[in-house]
């Protein structure tokens, strides 16, 4: 059936968890009640990246953008739009750009390059045919049948793409070592933990397009010599598994999984396995042992999983994003995605991008893009006008990035010359009310609960470390604990079993590197300049600028402010809970923060 319009609802989490289910429901009943349901497809898609600005829905062909779409705009939708032709302007979302018409030339979307995104927004990811209508599966047709294994592996060397899960490693090379290696069993591993808190880029990839990610484990199952793979995905991602477990089903049924996939005489299957959401279940290693039913417990590596992975045999494991490139750069070719990125870091990155930031959401970026084209260009600058202070990359593994640094092309060395990584994407936008000590022991508390315990200077070091910043932010830090927090570190770095430990002093290592002058002014002054260690904060109100206008008074949530109308108010301070409201809302600054 051909129809003449299409409406596509977005049904990521973000949008789903904000009626965008009953949003659906509302359009398929006003469709049917303006007898539109033969002209128009409602089509429920992956997500669209601009989260911040949900429901979103996107009319075809037309291509009107509408944001923060409520159920009860659907009448409207279809009676103005659908049936009248004219759009419901107080639905269409601008930004500063009056100009921009299309979805794709709003300042948010301008900058990027969506590949891995290509389908996400786009098709339903429960239909595997509108997913063989964009090309889907074209890949694994051409490495079975055109390119044979080694010359797939060519394509992929040629890519320069390098595993998008954090460490960066080419992932051609880890192939060629898994085909490399002699067994009978070998397996292929997607890596769909996603432990990064802040991060979401796999779990809308998996949401939005699970397809690409099964035909990119199969090319690998058969570049490798696999015949069975598996996705370790968390639990607590509902959509993504169900739907994965749907696109494997479809995927069987048309011959694409299962024995002799496409008459090739290849065999390949896919099997969910669920984990329970532990950080370090996303290394390898320890992925590895909870998969085959063990504590996901770190092991030294070499031999690295190439050679002896999953069930003691050779196992490819990618990230879901590495994954989700493959097709794409069998289909274009190597030598395309090769001319996308930077000298060392080809083809584009994922970032969530959240914290401080007016346009919050998923983008995806070429790489060599630099933080400030990111952060205002895409971004939209920082939210309420404050000030920009640092960008926080890699997560727990990462560091903070500080002002003088936004013009840096983003690749994975740039970032670590800067002292931080790229990590998996999750990409936190800090202003000038944000505390770096207390964002480095927010990351050293997350790696402490999570770390498995099995290795001392992980175990211990990373208490001790926490314990020292924890003091630190109560004013009860002394400058002898600089160089305890260095040595510290390094023995972490040095003597730690797996990435956990490894890195997990690389947030306060940064801190020291960019906001050395922040970390001692809480030790040498007992003062937070940014007003967020509760500890080291007093409020108190200057009885020469306050004129009385009471606005603080009724803002404050304990009631400790006192005073007459028109006469300077006080602050009972042994009340107070230092949450900062009056010091926000006076309009006169008489209200200090010392
Ligand atoms: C503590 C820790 C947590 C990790 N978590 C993840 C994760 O959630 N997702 C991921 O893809 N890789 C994670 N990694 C990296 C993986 O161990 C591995 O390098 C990656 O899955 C390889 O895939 P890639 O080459 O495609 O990046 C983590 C590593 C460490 C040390
Ligand atoms: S470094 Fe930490 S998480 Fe890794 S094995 Fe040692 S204790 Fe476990
Ligand atoms: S900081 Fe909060 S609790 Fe304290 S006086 Fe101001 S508004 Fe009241
Ligand atoms: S979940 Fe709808 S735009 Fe991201």
């Amino acid at each position: 059936m051909a129809y003449k319009q299409y409406i596509l609802v977005c049904s990521g989490t973000a949008c789903e968890s904000n009626k965008g289910n009953a949003l659906y429901q509302e359009l398929n009943r006003a469709l049917h009640s303006e007898g539109l349901q033969e002209d128009v497809q409602l089509v429920k898609t992956g997500c669209f990246g601009f989260c911040e600005k949900g429901p979103i829905i996107k009319i075809l062909p037309d291509e009107t953008f509408y944001v923060q779409v409520d159920p009860d705009d659907a009448k409207e939708i279809a009676s103005e739009h659908l049936v009248k032709g004219r759009p419901v302007e107080r639905l269409i979302y601008r930004g500063e750009d009056q100009s921009a018409e299309r979805a794709e030339d709003l300042p948010f979307y301008r900058k990027q390059l969506r590949l891995v995104l290509r389908n996400c927004g786009v098709i339903d990811p429960d239909s595997i045919d509108e997913y063989i209508a964009r090309e889907g599966y074209a890949a694994l047709e051409k490495a079975l049948f055109e390119l044979g294994a080694d010359r797939t592996i060519d394509e992929l060397m040629k890519s320069g793409l390098r595993g998008r899960g954090g460490a960066g490693f080419l992932t051609a090379k880890k192939w060629l070592f898994t085909r490399k290696a002699e067994s009978e069993e070998k397996y292929v591993v997607c890596n769909a933990d996603e432990g990064d808190p802040g991060a979401y880029m796999d779990r809308s990839t998996l949401e939005g397009d699970p397809h690409s990610v099964l035909e990119a484990m199969t090319i690998a199952g058969y570049t490798v010599g696999a015949q069975r793979g598996y996705i370790y995905i968390r639990a607590e991602y509902p959509l993504a598994i169900e739907r994965l477990q749907n696109a494997i089903e479809q995927a069987r049924g048309y011959g694409l999984l299962g024995e002799d996939i496409l008459g090739s005489g290849f065999g390949f299957d896919i099997e969910i396995r669920l984990g329970a959401g532990a950080f370090v279940c996303g290394e390898e290693t320890a992925l590895l042992a909870s998969i085959e039913g063990r504590r996901g417990m770190p092991v030294p590596r070499p031999p690295f999983p190439a050679v002896k992975g999953l069930w003691g045999k050779p196992t490819v494991i990618n990230n879901v994003e590495t994954f989700a490139n493959v097709p794409l750069i069998l289909l274009r070719g190597g030598d395309w995605f090769s001319k996308i990125g930077t000298e060392t870091s080809k083809g584009t990155k994922v970032f969530a991008l959240t914290g401080k930031i007016n346009n919050s959401g998923l983008i995806e970026v070429p790489m060599g893009t630099t933080l400030r084209e990111i952060i205002y260009d895409i971004g939209g600058g920082i939210k309420d006008g404050r000030a920009f202070k640092a960008v926080q990359t890699g997560g727990p593994s990462g560091g903070v990035i500080p002002a003088d640094h936004l013009d840096t092309p983003i690749d994975y060395e740039n970032l670590q010359k800067l002292g931080s990584i790229m990590g998996s994407g999750g990409m936190i936008v800090m202003d000038e009310d944000d505390c770096m000590v207390s964002v480095a022991k927010f990351y050293l508390e997350f790696t402490v609960e999570e770390s498995c315990g099995k290795c001392a200077p992980c175990r211990v070091g990373g208490r001790t470390l926490f314990n020292i910043l924890d003091r630190i932010t109560r004013g009860e830090g002394e400058m002898a604990d600089l160089k305890k927090i260095r040595d510290l570190s390094q023995a972490m770095r040095r003597a730690s079993l797996c990435g956990l430990g490894q890195t997990a002093s690389n947030p306060v290592a940064s801190i020291l590197r960019h906001f050395e002058d922040e970390l001692t002014a809480h030790i040498k002054k007992k003062k937070c300049p940014s007003g967020k260690c509760k500890d080291l904060v007093q409020y108190y109100i200057l009885p020469d600028k306050c004129i009385g206008c009471t606005l603080c008074a009724r803002h404050c949530p304990v009631n400790c402010i006192s005073g007459e109308r028109q006469k300077p108010h006080v602050i009972d301070i042994n009340r107070c809970i230092k949450c900062g409201e009056c010091y926000k809302v006076c309009k006169f600054g008489a209200v200090m923060r010392g």
